[in-house]
């Protein structure tokens, strides 16, 4: 039985090793929900489900599964008779897509229609979408609300928005679905225990990765792409919110779905506040006591100059707001980096 006395659902996450989906199988498990973890391990490591079983109690089942793979999913929705999904499993790295559109196009929409195909099969039909701001394109005006127009500016955005696009027209067909489309801004941050994190491969695009590795001495300095934008101190302005406030919106979307009466809704999920970069880099050393050396270089394709949420639908509708400040978001993020480095140290 949940906290709140209401028996929890059974829950698959796909994308539950990720860095959202285990911060959100750990909110999701303590508001009384039974979660189920589903990932190809494509862009993640199994002991996350460990790491999880020391903060949430018993180790989350761990199904090694893509979402492509039609017949395995549902056979997963089966046997752990799964009441409701969380679609985290993704590509989304803005670069590569352009580098590889059909590996985007493949496993973003491809795979969604299977996981969709496979919940219609099993009679599953509440759905909780990770999509991204990044839907709306050149903002046209600030701050972004749920009405503002789409057009992606680039093919893992496009995935997204071909997405929402389908859920919608699912939603049409079949108005049993419960589907709610989360537009995340830039989450960052950490679980407070330092357990879990952002732990990118390779190079960090992110932001606040890469600066936490800077922090860390295991990059010599920040290329801030561009200082000349239309900007206050003219670096890029975005929306940066901490991932256990999105784990919370998640919780927060998933108890309104039961009650809804719209078979399909868009939300999005940021704090409403811009913070540009050389903000967060000074923040990020006050938080962490390190020195974050940067060096302006050009502008990165693509950039848009600034970018941040009106959250009030979701304040409104889902009842959630973000509460986590900047200097939180640094210090979970700091934490983390120190932990997995010593970890690494260990391994
Ligand atoms: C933030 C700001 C950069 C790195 C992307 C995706 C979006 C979502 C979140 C998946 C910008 C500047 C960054 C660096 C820098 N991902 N920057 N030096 O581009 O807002 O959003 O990640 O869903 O879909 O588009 O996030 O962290 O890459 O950049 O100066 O080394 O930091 O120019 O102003 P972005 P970001």
């Amino acid at each position: 039985r949940s906290r709140q006395g209401k028996a929890g659902m059974n829950i698959l996450l796909t994308g539950g090793t990720g860095y959202i989906g285990s911060h959100t199988a750990v909110v999701l498990a303590e508001a009384g929900h039974q979660v189920v973890l589903l990932d190809n391990l494509a862009n993640s490591q199994a002991g996350v489900a460990q790491r999880l079983g020391a903060l949430i109690g018993q180790t989350p089942p761990l199904e090694v599964v893509d979402v492509l793979d039609t017949v395995r999913v549902r056979m997963v929705l089966r046997h752990y008779r799964i009441e409701a999904v969380v679609h985290f499993a993704g590509l989304k790295a803005v670069g590569e897509s352009v580098a590889q559109p059909l590996t985007y196009y493949h496993n973003n929409v491809a795979g969604t229609v299977s996981l969709l195909q496979a919940m219609q099969a099993e009679g599953v039909r509440q759905l909780v979408f990770s999509s991204s701001a990044t839907v709306y394109g050149q903002p046209q005006y600030l701050p972004l609300d749920e009405d503002h127009p789409t057009g992606a500016t680039n093919p893992y955005g496009r995935t997204k928005l071909h997405i929402e696009h389908m859920l919608q027209d699912l939603a049409a067909s079949d108005p049993l679905w419960r589907i709610a489309i989360l537009r995340y801004f830039n989450p960052v941050g950490a679980h407070p225990s330092g357990l879990i994190g952002e732990d990118p491969n390779g190079i960090p695009n992110n932001l606040m990765p890469y600066i936490a590795r800077v922090a860390a001495g295991r990059l010599p300095h920040l290329n801030v792409w561009g200082d000349d934008y239309p900007t206050p101190d003219g670096t890029g302005v975005r929306d940066y919110i901490h991932v256990m406030d999105l784990a919370e919106g998640h919780r927060a979307a998933l108890d309104h779905l039961a009650r809804s009466p719209q078979p399909c809704e868009v939300f999005n999920l940021g704090t409403g506040q811009g913070t540009s970069v050389l903000q967060m880099v000074r923040a990020f050393e006050q938080a962490s006591g390190q020195r974050v050396p940067y060096r302006i270089a050009a502008r990165r394709p693509g950039d848009v100059a600034a970018c941040w949420a009106d959250p009030a639908k979701a304040q409104r509708v889902l009842g959630w707001r973000a509460t986590h400040d900047v200097h939180d978001m640094c210090a979970s993020a700091w934490a983390y980096v120190r932990t997995s480095a010593a970890a690494a140290l260990v391994a």
